[in-house]
């Protein structure tokens, strides 16, 4: 399947007129405080929940996943409450639920969509086997700074990424129909520019142009929504002064009246009354009043609707209406979820988790994420090598490879590398001599320095298991500094001085940076936190068993100052080349002023990025040939179809990524370089040729003008099918009117 920028919404199969009538019957039935109670979700440890829950003053209740607890409370709502209404059970399930999948940056380096909506169907089934019905997940929110630790919940820096593997999410969870019990509702997160927090530090301020906003932060949640979303969660981050949470031109006159979206929309985490702190608001109610006008239906965790919105009405400042809209679309939701006539999860009727076929699929996803940036000749591991040093802090370490938000993953039930390796080694007679040499990733200390020398001087090669713990990434695990942390450079550096080649495999939340290293390394895999499975698919890759497939979805700088780098920026009045790089240390003393070139670089570090977007290699070779377009005079709406001959031309299976990407050459804004507007990923046995077709509608070409209008330009546009950001043969076509 070949992944472009239309997508088919779910078809709900539940008759939404029928709905309609029951939640219009229900809310004539509804007190004030009753359709208020509906407005509020509260943490699953909060004190008086069965009391609330009694009195109809709750609607949603989050993370409470026993499902003794959840059976017990949803027979409160439904048994003891005046309406009966069923509570919404909400949980974090961001890359699985037990059966833990690669964190969602490497969900995106497999470039499988097919994968990644498989894994999401496995994580609905898991969490709704205890009753979660709705998922604050997936997170696309498009950010170019790896310091930032929710990068790790993203799916890296290109916005049609985010859409693509986002909408994916939603059809996993979702399935095609709501009902189902096991399909959780989807909750598309953050609406909007969390990513864009000024320096990668969370929560921070988000200042952004309108047409970034509009073009590269706006556009996944549109294909999230046209995928079927059932609800969006709003930022804690301001946006050029507003709050997301009251911000009342996004959410209620884009969102809202714009786009006609009618999901649920939900506040994030105490970010209603966190107006108040980014000094928005005056107090409470002021936030109460602005989310409500906002059309937030529902908040989390805080308490200014429960305390305030009565009053709002009252006092006129707020309509009954506006809360009945939201009432609705909650009621809505429940109804769609069938959880009036079916409100509790029947455990006997869902497979196991944590089981086989399962874990098949978190082994696949694993595998694929992995990204080969460099492979001097170690890999795969040779027949001849007969003893291995397994050295560093991630190489058995069953909490760190899940990654960060696994509410409900167990590290017992995580395979590490270490144990994976120790199996094969035995079955192929191989020594393994195993040093942990650093506690945690952060510590300094090397230990038995000593033991390690000796052990990687009678070892054929090294495997360095490098990387961040999962606890440097995530929600408000921010650095300022993402070079391997701690020891780790020293170790390296230790373990290389005996010449024998060194295999790095670099498990972590982000991009990280290792400029110091990286040429005394052999061979480099990325593999991000790669969940429960970790270990099977690492081994599979190290020993050839599967050749690497990942493509980096956001690009590496080799250092943090390079940051923001991305692929997709615009090319300046003065674009630099390795002609005019005037080099930091040929510069003569006392050079005038004008010298060198005047071009957009460091002195110090030029202008490419260490690694590409879009890069990975294989252990195989490949030919794109034959590149076609069908036509290259295309109005407005015409399809743009492209064909080119993939071949594997080397002696493994292997797959590959085709990436097709496009540039606008002039514009009456000026466009970016590159943008990515479709890829596929083929898998080719040795010697076999494929013929991919891509076939992409101009209007996904457009973007917004200085007016603000969404348009589609004539003109000279370029275009390169490849393997990377960086390669590719390149065709031209022009947009008539
Ligand atoms: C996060 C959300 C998350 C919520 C509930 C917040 O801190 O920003 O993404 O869904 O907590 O756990």
């Amino acid at each position: 399947m070949i992944f472009t920028l239309t997508f088919a919404s779910c078809q709900q199969k539940k008759n939404l007129d029928e709905i309609d009538k029951q939640v219009e019957s229900l809310l004539g039935r509804m007190t004030i405080q009753e359709k208020i109670g509906q407005l509020v979700q509260k943490n699953g440890d909060h004190p008086n929940l069965d009391e609330l829950i009694r009195n109809g003053n709750i609607g949603s209740v989050l993370n409470q996943v026993d499902p003794d607890e959840v059976l017990r409370i949803q027979k409160i709502a439904v048994e003891e409450s005046r309406l009966e209404i069923p509570l919404l059970i909400g949980r974090d399930v961001i890359h699985g639920f037990r059966t833990i999948f690669p964190i969602p940056l490497g969900q995106a380096a497999s470039w499988n969509v097919d994968l990644v909506e498989q894994a999401a169907r496995v994580a609905a089934i898991e969490a709704t086997s205890q009753g979660v019905r709705w998922s604050f997940a997936p997170m696309i929110d498009v950010t170019r700074d790896p310091r930032w630790g929710r990068i790790a919940e993203s799916f890296g820096e290109d916005h049609f990424l985010n859409g693509v593997f986002g909408a994916a999410i939603v059809r996993g969870f979702q399935d095609d129909d709501l009902s189902n019990p096991k399909s959780l509702a989807a909750c598309t997160k953050h609406f909007a520019a969390y990513g864009w927090a000024e320096g990668g530090r969370d929560y921070n301020t988000a200042n952004i142009s309108d047409n970034d906003l509009y073009d590269i932060i706006l556009p996944p949640f549109k294909m999230c929504i046209d995928a079927g979303a059932a609800s969006i969660m709003t930022a804690f981050n301001e946006i050029n002064g507003i709050p997301a949470t009251g911000h009342v031109p996004l959410l209620r006159d884009l969102l809202r009246n714009e786009w006609g979206y009618n999901g649920v929309l939900l506040s994030d985490w105490e970010s209603v009354t966190q107006m108040v702190v980014h000094g928005y608001t005056p107090n409470h109610k002021e936030s109460a009043s602005k989310a409500m006008q906002a059309t937030v239906d529902m908040e989390m965790a805080s308490t200014a609707y429960e305390t305030y919105l009565l009053e709002l009405i009252k006092e006129g400042a707020i309509s009954e209406k506006l809360i009945d809209d939201a009432v609705k679309r909650i009621l809505r939701l429940k109804f769609e979820l069938g959880l009036f006539e079916n409100p509790y999860a029947h455990m006997g009727d869902f497979p196991e988790l944590l089981n086989d076929d399962h874990l098949k699929v978190a082994k696949k996803l694993a595998q694929e994420s992995v990204v080969m940036l460099k492979n001097e000749g170690s890999l795969p591991i040779s027949n001849k090598v007969k003893r291995i040093a397994v050295i560093g802090p991630l190489a058995d370490a069953p909490h760190d490879q899940l990654g960060t938000w696994i509410f409900d993953g167990k590290k017992e039930d995580a395979i590490t590398p270490l144990q994976s390796l120790r199996e094969i080694a035995r079955e192929k007679g191989i020594e393994i001599f195993y040093h942990r040499a650093l506690e945690l990733s952060r510590s300094i200390n090397i230990q038995n320095k000593q033991g390690i020398i000796r052990d990687v001087n009678r070892s054929d090669l090294v495997l360095l298991f490098l990387g961040e713990e999962s606890i440097l990434s995530g929600e408000s695990h921010c650095l300022a500094n993402i070079d391997l942390q701690g020891g780790q450079i020293e170790l390296a550096e230790v373990v290389a001085t005996a010449g024998k080649p060194v295999v790095a495999i670099i498990m972590a939340g982000r991009p990280v940076t290792f400029e110091a290293i990286e040429p005394i390394l052999d061979a480099i895999l990325y593999a991000w936190h790669p969940g429960t499975m970790a270990g099977p698919a690492l081994a599979d890759l190290l020993f050839g068993k599967v050749s690497p497939s990942g493509k980096l979805p956001v690009t590496f700088p080799w250092h943090v100052g390079q940051i923001p780098i991305y692929y997709n920026h615009k090319n300046t009045g003065k674009p630099a080349s390795n002609e005019t790089w005037e080099r930091l240390h040929d510069i003569p003393a006392e050079a005038p002023q004008l010298s060198i070139g005047n071009t957009s670089h460091y002195l110090d570090y030029g202008f490419e990025p260490m690694y590409h977007f879009g890069y990975g290699l294989s252990y195989s070779t490949f030919e794109i040939s034959d590149i076609k377009i069908q036509r290259n005079q295309l109005q407005v709406d015409d399809v743009l179809k492209v064909s080119v001959k993939l071949k594997n031309t080397g002696n493994r299976k292997a797959a590959e990524v085709v990436q097709l990407y496009t540039r606008q050459l002039f514009g009456s804004r000026t466009r970016p370089v590159k943008e990515l507007r479709a890829f596929e990923k083929v898998l080719l046995a040795p010697g076999e040729e494929k013929e991919v077709v891509f076939q992409i509608n101009t209007r996904a070409l457009g973007f917004h003008n200085p007016d603000m209008k969404f348009v589609v330009e004539p003109g000279q546009y370029h275009l390169w099918v490849g393997n990377c950001s960086q390669s590719g043969v390149k065709l031209e076509f022009e947009i008539v009117k």
